[in-house]
């Protein structure tokens, strides 16, 4: 060994859990999270989703029950996805006064006034064909379509949502919220939007939860090509110019690259949302045994804050705020 030359003991600071503590550069906290909910109409409804355990639909009197261990545990936003009984090709229900999620929200608004809710604008849990938005020849019509996700967004706010979140990628649907909530009142309702959001194969899962599965073709021709990067650049940059407040990346996991990309170019909080199949494939291969579910989860959900996120939507949020506060 020639000790001439010098070298680096990284090693030094990994010695003990202190100082591997004191210098660790990225932190996860029960206020990052967000925790996405299914509700539907009924009583005594609490429906298991097969694809994502320890997921369920709920009806309005088990969501309360749910809330309170939800507040319980420490978390403190959650974001409402509704699944109406009766759906047709305009999606009525999304914008109706008593639509599932208006009153969910205004329930649990009521409960816990200090939790922080969160209204997904969309039409696909509400269209018959499920679609994003309304047909016209098989294609999604835009201009449309904005229209009705306006009156939608209204619904919501008027219902006592906290914050609105967009997740239809069609073309100006921050300008025309935004807008929409000024007219009526809402100028001080922040807009989360779903800037950029792959057409994905991870939200599997979630189809099977919200059941909103289109019944014919995709959604390439609205949400992005998983190939492309600096197209999540054009998003942020018109959803920035109209308004947005907030900036989700969507899939999380597999666009850790495109987290950063907006963290470093945006400056808006961002919002990285841990989809369905995410929590599937972990959850499917821990009850396998095959990975330790603990140390994966809290694994990932570091690496996308570590990525630039500043919240997490994710359906681990329960658990990862139980093994937080048995301090490991
Ligand atoms: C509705 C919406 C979807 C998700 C959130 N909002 C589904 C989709 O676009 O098909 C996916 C969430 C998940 O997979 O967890 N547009
Ligand atoms: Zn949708």
């Amino acid at each position: 060994m020639n000790y001439s030359i010098p070298f680096d003991r990284h090693r030094r600071l990994r010695k003990t859990p202190a100082l591997r503590s004191m210098v660790r550069e990225t932190h996860l906290h029960k206020e990052d999270f967000i925790y996405p909910l299914f509700v539907v109409e009924g009583k005594g409804i609490k429906n298991p989703i097969n694809s994502m355990p320890g997921v369920f639909q709920f009806s309005l009197d088990e969501l309360k029950k749910e809330m309170d261990e939800i507040a319980s545990l420490g978390i403190r936003s959650v974001i409402f996805f509704g699944i109406p009984d009766v759906k047709d090709a305009v999606g009525s229900e999304a914008y109706c006064a008593t639509g599932i999620v208006q009153k969910a929200i205004t329930q649990t608004k009521e409960q816990y006034p200090e939790m922080v809710v969160i209204a997904d604008t969309c039409l696909c849990e509400y269209t018959d064909h499920g679609h994003c938005g309304v047909l016209e020849d098989g294609y999604v019509n835009n201009d449309e379509s904005l229209i009705l996700l306006a009156k939608t967004a209204v619904s919501q706010a008027k219902a006592g949502a906290d914050i609105i979140a967009p997740s239809n990628m069609m073309d100006g649907f921050v300008a025309t919220i935004r807008h929409a909530l000024d007219e009526a009142g809402f100028e001080n309702t922040p807009i989360m939007s779903y800037a950029v959001k792959y057409a994905s194969a991870f939200y599997g899962p979630f189809r099977e939860a919200a059941q909103s599965a289109p019944g014919q073709g995709d959604r390439k021709a609205y949400q992005m090509d998983p190939a492309n990067r600096l197209e999540a650049f054009r998003e942020a940059e018109s959803d920035t110019v109209e308004g947005a407040d907030f900036l989700i990346i969507k899939p999380a996991l597999s666009y850790l690259d495109i987290i950063r990309d907006i963290r470093n170019n945006y400056h808006q909080p961002i919002v990285a949302y841990n989809v369905s199949g995410e929590y599937a494939m972990v959850k499917a291969a821990a009850l396998n045994g095959w990975v330790e579910e603990e140390k994966i989860v809290m694994e990932k959900l570091i690496s996308m804050k570590r990525a630039g996120a500043d919240m997490i939507m994710t359906y681990h949020a329960k658990d990862a705020c139980r093994w937080m506060s048995e301090g490991k």
